[in-house]
């Protein structure tokens, strides 16, 4: 393949990683695009040369696949989001599937095994938080900029992909209820009009960074403001939100003079109602707070519980881990199927209120334990003994390779492994193939319109 070389009736097979398309010219070599959809006959040209691999553009259409559908929102393939948009719910989940099991295909996966893909039932409007990010720096259209008409550079929206320091402006979004975009609307109009001044990525300084909105499944809602700095403007600024939207359940915010955004080792300041919503699981109800994950899909997140807590059910087992509890959902929906079960986080605040909310829901058979997995781990085993079960639901980075050489000595009948990144899932599960069976995969789509996998995996001790 030769750069600069225009190739024409290219067919567009699957998709990559973030949707990068994947085409094949004659001599079978491999084509990554930036758009287009499996199924789309396009013309391209060729942009990079790799080993065994090239990069290219698409020029033109042929023939559009028949899975392309036309993305609802305005924003498609600027803002980075929702790059599924474009194409058929079906398709998705079925692209989602597949990717799964080629994924797994050399862990010696059966077709028993693999489950179909849970599908969301809400295709748009699935999220219960969103964080705008505050920028005096706004990704501008070619339009705007040949029309050199004087432009307003703040905005109130998403970081452009690639783009550390530019903010695309975002009026409507999909992903969230629509009382997220009013919210949103209205705190940039009041900031625009009182000229407050918006974050400057680059140079680090300004007043507004960004504003996070959370929602339960009963519509309770949170807002957490950060600032970059203490000024008389917050308490404006929060009572005309707070007038405006009487129903909002809490109003809290956080002064961050840091230069990244993490939170975690930030003061919560309460300004208005609660520092918490509510969430309802099943029949157990879970606080939520501003520092605290849970899962953004509330819908999906039910059905994954239900799945984890069957598989769960044991005869005999005394012990359970919980390992990356966050606000204890899992451990507190599995707390019927055994003696004990313990929950471990990192973040104090969730280990806080995973407290809570397992004295509130009246459950007695559970502990929360406040730590880091790799310094708390080899003390839960003194204290509680060997567990049964060992539940993984770590951050997209997956677990540390020292956690996993303890997880062999361990080596519990079963690993219930839960992950939004099945690259680094893939690679645990790799590392203790010699000692576990995988006797299910579970695809569930948390994340519609996006390329984003949630994927359980069962897994049992190979008796030798
Ligand atoms: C994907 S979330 C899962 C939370 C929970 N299982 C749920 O379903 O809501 C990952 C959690 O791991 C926690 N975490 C990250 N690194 C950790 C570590 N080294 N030790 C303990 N917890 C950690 C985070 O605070 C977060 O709550």
């Amino acid at each position: 393949m030769i750069k600069n070389k225009y190739l024409n009736n290219v067919k567009i097979i699957d998709i990559g990683t973030k949707k990068k398309c994947i085409a094949k010219n004659d001599d079978n070599k491999v084509i990554f695009l930036n758009e287009g959809v499996p199924g789309d006959n396009v013309n391209i040209k060729i942009l990079k040369k790799y080993k065994g691999s090239a990069e290219g553009k698409i020029i033109s259409y042929n023939k559009h696949s028949r899975d392309k559908i036309t993305p609802k929102c305005n924003y498609f393939g600027i803002c980075g989001g929702c790059n599924f948009q474009d194409i058929s719910y079906l398709k998705q989940i079925k692209l989602k599937e597949k990717k799964v099991l080629k994924v797994f295909k050399d862990l010696n996966v059966s077709k028993e095994s693999l489950n179909k893909i849970i599908p969301s039932k809400k295709e748009y409007f699935y999220r219960n938080k969103l964080e705008f990010s505050f920028s005096n720096n706004r990704w501008i259209s070619l339009e705007e900029i040949k029309s050199e008409k004087k432009l307003n550079k703040n905005a109130l929206g998403f970081h452009k992909p690639g783009k550390w320091d530019k903010v695309v402006d975002i009026y409507n979004c999909h992903l969230q209820s629509k009382l997220s975009d009013k919210i949103k609307n209205l705190v940039r109009n009041y900031c625009l009009d009182k000229k407050l001044k918006f974050f400057d990525h680059r140079e680090k300084k300004g007043f507004l960074r960004n504003l996070t909105i959370k929602t339960s499944l009963d519509n309770e809602v949170m807002l957490l403001f950060q600032f970059y700095k203490r000024s008389k403007e917050i308490s404006g600024l929060l009572k005309y939100v707070q007038n405006n939207f009487p129903k909002v359940k809490s109003i809290v915010y956080i002064i961050n003079k840091k230069h990244n955004d993490s939170i975690y080792d930030q003061k919560i300041i309460k300004f208005y109602g609660r520092d918490f919503i509510n969430e309802k699981i099943g029949d157990l109800n879970f606080k939520i707070k501003a520092k605290t994950f849970y899962q953004t899909n509330s819908l999906q997140a039910k059905k994954m519980y239900k799945i984890i807590s069957n598989w769960t059910k044991i005869k005999n087992q005394e012990v359970v881990l919980d390992l990356y509890t966050g606000i204890g959902t899992i451990a507190l929906s599995i707390s019927k199927n055994s003696k004990k079960i313990i929950g471990v986080d990192i973040v104090e605040d969730s280990i806080k209120i995973a407290k809570e909310n397992s004295k509130n829901n009246n459950i007695k058979n559970v502990s929360f334990i406040h730590g880091d997995v790799k310094n708390v781990l080899d003390e839960i085993i003194i204290k509680y003994g060997k567990p049964s079960i060992i539940i993984l639901d770590p951050p997209r980075n997956g677990v540390e390779k020292i956690i996993i050489n303890k997880l062999l000595k361990i080596l519990p009948e079963k690993l219930i492994y839960i992950s939004c990144n099945i690259m680094t899932q893939y690679r645990d599960i790799k590392l203790i193939k010699d000692f576990y069976e995988i006797r299910k995969i579970q695809p569930i789509d948390m994340f519609p319109q996006t390329h984003h996998i949630e994927n359980i995996v069962l897994l049992e001790k190979i008796l030798k």
